[in-house]
């Protein structure tokens, strides 16, 4: 089962989950951690953007909406929480 640690005002919450696929946003509004969701997980906003710190490959391909915002696919390492799809263990630290 894979964990994700989130990152949030210096304080990191574990969490183990089977949602495999599902997006960082939706895990993160599952088990009870604030993400700022500014345009409702669409992809316009960058509110729910994470630096990634730990499993870079454990979240999917970079999604074309990602790069229309900014993200950088060579990097991995600012990924919209929105957007990008769980596959095993991460670890990200919340940008607001
Ligand atoms: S919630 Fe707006 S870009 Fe993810």
């Amino acid at each position: 089962m894979p964990k994700v640690t989130f990152i949030k005002d210096g304080k990191e919450i574990e969490i183990e989950t089977d949602d495999v696929g599902e997006s960082l946003l939706q895990i993160a509004t599952d088990n009870g951690v604030q993400m700022d969701t500014a345009c409702g997980g669409n992809g316009i906003c960058t509110t729910c953007m994470v630096q990634v710190q730990e499993g870079r490959d454990n979240l999917g391909e970079m999604t074309e909406r990602e790069e229309i915002m900014g993200m950088d696919p060579e990097t991995m390492d600012l990924r919209l929480g929105c957007q990008c799809k769980l596959n095993g263990d991460c670890k990200v630290e919340l940008a607001y």
